[in-house]
């Protein structure tokens, strides 16, 4: 997917709009450095009209002989004869006018060309990671930690993350991130089999330049409309423009919901420490264990995890039968960075919660944890299905 760079956010949203939907816009060649190490199917990259001429250049040297199947695109506000020069010599492939959307379509059309050469047609195929965050009670922290571990896994800027509000009647994910969407899931329905990546794209919204969010409608009826096929098709698409798609649920086995986990590799299971909460997500835990959801990539994050209730976690990994990979304390901070809309993996990067969940943002990642961090689910056959035989799982389960 192309990545676009300009320090100016407006400047950088005008370049967004003529490269295709999946294109990430950074807003310096450092974010973007951090950036490409991850996409090795990366092709182009724009550099916006307010990079400095020198900037520029400097990464055009770097990027042709570090990354040679990457072609770069300067944009510019006028054609100087100095600058053409300059970027041609240090291997930019194309030189185009800010104010000609059609000229820098064309280039980046072209450099998707030579990569495909270069290549091979399989070279840019992409598949992102779906993690689900889930518990069968409600108001035990799912979407806090959903929209923590998302902004978490977007390792500022490195990787394209899109949270999904999955809790479809009562949905919060866009009032925590203090976002006004202006569309949602909503104006997708009836879209199961044409639904594709660019229709996607007008729906979501823009938080921060790597995270976006699918919102869950305005009005909980609509909930009724959206078919498992629709859930499916809407993850399907996002994973091929996303690094990571994040799934915040209702509390509930729902037909979405069932549909999000029949997609998941990676499911993230919240709990707290109270016996009605215990006793139920034993009961999805087994309900987890005979659908075949996310085998092996099963994560239990213990929230308010030192409330003094007389149990502690060693007691909840013996009813549970599965180790505590995150806790989480209760902490004034963090219900007071979710009020505030800037969630405290943001806010407070340093505060001990945020750490542990950039931990299980890294262990999510696949990346090995430290020594010291508690093992993963150990549960047995932790080869996950692949998608073609998940697919083909069709769920009994009714509320
Ligand atoms: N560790 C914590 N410390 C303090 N407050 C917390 C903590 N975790 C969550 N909260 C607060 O608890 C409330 C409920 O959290 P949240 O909305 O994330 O739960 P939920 O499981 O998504 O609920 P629902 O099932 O209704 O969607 C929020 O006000 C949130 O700020
Ligand atoms: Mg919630």
């Amino acid at each position: 997917m192309p990545a676009a760079v300009d320090p100016d956010t407006a400047t950088l949203t005008s370049l967004l709009t003529a490269l295709p939907s999946s294109a990430h816009g950074v807003e310096s060649v450092d974010r973007l450095m951090v950036w490409l190490p991850d996409h090795t199917g990366e092709y182009v990259v724009v550099l916006g009209p307010n990079l400095p001429i020198e900037e520029a250049v400097t990464l055009c040297e770097r990027l042709r002989v570090s990354r040679p199947t990457i072609s770069v695109v300067l944009v510019r506000h006028t054609l100087e004869t100095h600058d053409l020069t300059a970027a041609m010599k240090a291997g930019a492939r194309d030189v185009v006018t800010y104010d000609d959307h059609t000229a820098l379509t064309g280039a980046v059309r072209r450099a998707h060309e030579l990569y495909v050469a270069l290549r091979g047609p399989t070279g840019a195929l992409h598949t992102g990671k779906i993690v689900t965050v889930f518990s069968p009670k409600g108001g035990v922290g799912k979407t806090t930690m959903a929209v923590n571990l998302a902004l978490a896994l977007t390792d500022r800027g490195a990787r394209r993350v899109c949270l999904v509000d999955l809790d479809l009647a009562f949905g919060d994910v866009a009032i925590t991130l203090q976002l006004f969407p202006t569309h949602s899931i909503e104006q997708a329905v009836g879209s199961e089999d044409t639904l594709d990546e660019q229709m996607l794209t007008g729906l979501l919204t823009r938080h921060h330049d790597s995270l976006m969010v699918l919102a869950a409608p305005s009005h909980p009826d609509v909930h009724e409309r959206i078919t498992s096929a629709l859930v499916q098709r809407v993850l399907r698409t996002l994973q091929e423009s996303f690094d990571y798609v994040v799934v915040d649920t209702a509390p509930a086995f729902d037909e979405q919901t069932l549909a999000a986990l029949d997609e998941t590799d990676e499911c993230v299971i919240v709990a707290t420490l109270d016996v009605p909460t215990l006793k139920n997500v034993k009961v999805a835990l087994e309900t987890l264990e005979m659908l075949n959801v996310a085998q092996g990539h099963r994560h239990l994050l213990l929230n308010r995890a030192d409330d003094a209730v007389g149990i502690g976690p060693d007691k909840v990994e013996t009813i549970l039968g599965m180790k505590v990979v995150t806790q989480i304390a209760t902490a004034m901070d963090i219900a007071a960075s979710t009020n505030a809309g800037n969630p405290i993996v943001s806010g407070s990067p340093g505060h001990p919660s945020s750490v542990a969940l950039r931990r299980l943002a890294t262990l999510l990642a696949g990346e090995p944890a430290a020594p010291d961090q508690p093992v993963l689910d150990a549960s047995p056959g932790s080869e996950k299905p692949d998608k073609a035989e998940r697919s083909s799982r069709r769920f009994k389960i009714r509320r």
